[in-house]
C-alpha cells in the first residue's frame, strides 16, 4: 500500500494515463526479463535477488502497477521532447520496497528503448554504457545514505530516459534549450542582457548543462579528455550552427570555496574554468546533501572528516550560508562555416 499518498498524488498529477498496450508491458514484463536488464545495469546481485522477489506482487497491485504504466508512457511520449517539463519529486523512502523499487522498474523497462534513441543520434556504444551507469551510482549512493535498496534521487533518471543526457569520461552533459528547459540555469542573464550579449546566451538558445556525478575524476586532465571526447559525441547528437554555452550550476562554483580549499583542489580548478554569473541564491539543502550524505542528523552532529566537510559545517555553524552559483563557458571549440557567433 502507498505509504507517502503526498508524493504519489504529486507525481500522479503530471503522469499521463497509460494506454492498454503499456500497461500490458508492464504486466508481461517477466522476472526473468527484469533479472536480465538489472544484471546488464550493473545492479548488484543480492539486490537484483531482492527487486525480482517484489516484482511479482507489486505487477498485482493495482495503484504501484498503474503508477508505473503512467511513467513508462511519460517517459516514452517525452523521450527526445528536450522541452519538455521535467518534474522533480521526494524520494519514496518510506513507502516500502514499492516505493524504493519503482525506479528500478521503469528504468528495467524503458533503457532499451532510449539505447536504440541514442543509436540512431550516433552515440558512440561506450557513451551509452557510462550513461545507463547512473541506475548503479544512484543504487549505490542510497545504500549509503539508508543502508536499504533504492535508487538516490529517483527523478534524476527520467532525463537519462529521456535520452537528453551523455555521460562522458568524468562528466553528464544535458542536452538545454536556455531559458525553456527545467533545468536552465537560474537565476541567468536578463532579456535585455542577454540580447546585449548576443548568440548563445537568449532564451531558445541551444545549451549544454554540466552535471558532476559523485566521486568522479575531477582532475583537470580528467575533466579535459571528458570535454573534448563530449564536444566530438555532442557535435553529432546534438549539432547546432550557432555558439553553445556550457552551463553548470552548483554549490562546487561558490567562489569562496577558495578561502577554504588548496589552491590546487580538484573543485577549485574546475571553479576556474567557468565565468560565473553576479548573481546567484542561497542553498544551505544542496551543499548539505552532497557533501555530507548524512540523512536526519543535526548539523552539530555531522560528522567532518574532510576540509570541504569542516569548510562548510564551520559557516553554517557561524550561521552564514553556501552559495549555488551558475557559471558558463563557450562549449563548442570548432566553429564550422556557417557557424553563427
Ligand atoms: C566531484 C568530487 C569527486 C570532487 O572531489 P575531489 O576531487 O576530492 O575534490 P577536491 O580535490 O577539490 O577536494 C578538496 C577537499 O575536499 C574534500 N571533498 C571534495 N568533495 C567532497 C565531497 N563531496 N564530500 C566530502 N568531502 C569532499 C576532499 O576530500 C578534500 O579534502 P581533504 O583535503 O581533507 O582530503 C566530489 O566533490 C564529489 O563527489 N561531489 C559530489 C557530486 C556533486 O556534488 N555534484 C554537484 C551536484 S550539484
Amino acid at each position: 500500500m502507498f505509504c507517502e499518498p503526498d508524493v504519489i498524488a504529486q507525481i500522479r498529477r503530471f503522469l499521463p494515463t497509460a494506454p492498454p498496450h503499456v500497461a500490458g508491458r508492464v504486466r508481461d514484463f517477466s522476472t526473468e526479463q527484469l533479472v536480465a536488464r538489472l544484471v546488464e545495469l550493473g545492479i548488484s546481485t543480492p539486490e537484483v535477488g531482492e527487486i525480482a522477489a517484489h516484482w511479482g506482487g507489486f505487477q498485482r497491485d493495482v495503484g504501484w502497477a498503474s503508477l508505473l504504466a503512467d511513467l513508462v508512457e511519460m517517459v516514452e511520449l517525452q523521450r527526445g521532447d528536450f522541452d519538455a517539463p521535467l518534474r522533480i519529486w521526494p524520494d519514496m523512502e518510506k513507502s516500502g520496497p514499492d516505493g524504493r523499487f519503482l525506479l528500478f522498474y521503469l528504468f528495467a523497462l524503458c533503457f532499451e528503448r532510449t539505447r536504440d534513441f541514442l543509436r540512431r543520434g550516433g552515440c558512440p556504444e561506450e557513451i551509452i554504457d557510462s550513461t545507463f551507469s547512473i541506475l548503479k551510482r544512484h543504487a549505490q549512493i542510497h545504500r549509503r545514505k539508508f543502508a536499504s535498496t533504492g535508487v538516490d534521487a529517483g527523478w534524476w533518471m527520467i532525463p537519462t530516459l529521456r535520452g537528453e543526457i551523455v555521460h562522458v569520461g568524468s562528466l553528464q552533459f544535458h542536452r538545454v534549450t536556455l531559458g525553456v528547459g527545467s533545468l536552465s540555469p537560474s537565476p541567468w542573464f536578463g532579456e535585455a542582457e542577454a540580447a546585449e550579449l548576443g548568440v548563445g546566451f537568449r532564451r531558445g538558445d541551444p545549451s549544454v548543462g554540466i552535471h558532476i556525478p559523485e566521486r568522479s575524476d575531477l582532475s583537470p586532465e580528467a575533466v579535459d579528455a571528458s570535454l573534448q571526447r563530449a564536444r566530438a559525441v555532442i557535435a553529432t547528437l546534438w549539432p547546432v550552427g550557432q555558439r553553445r554555452l556550457a552551463t553548470c550550476q552548483t554549490w562546487m562554483l561558490d567562489d569562496r570555496l577558495s578561502s577554504y580549499l588548496a589552491e590546487t583542489s580538484n573543485i577549485i580548478r574546475f571553479q576556474r574554468r567557468f565565468n560565473l554569473l553576479p548573481r546567484w541564491r542561497d542553498d544551505d539543502q544542496d551543499v548539505l546533501e552532497f557533501v555530507f550524505r548524512q540523512t536526519g542528523k543535526k548539523l552539530s552532529d555531522l560528522e567532518a572528516t574532510t576540509t570541504l566537510q569542516r569548510a562548510v559545517k564551520e559557516v553554517l555553524l557561524s550561521g552564514g550560508h553556501w552559495r549555488d552559483r551558475t557559471g558558463w563557458f563557450d562549449f563548442d571549440a570548432g566553429l564550422g562555416p556557417g557557424y553563427i557567433r
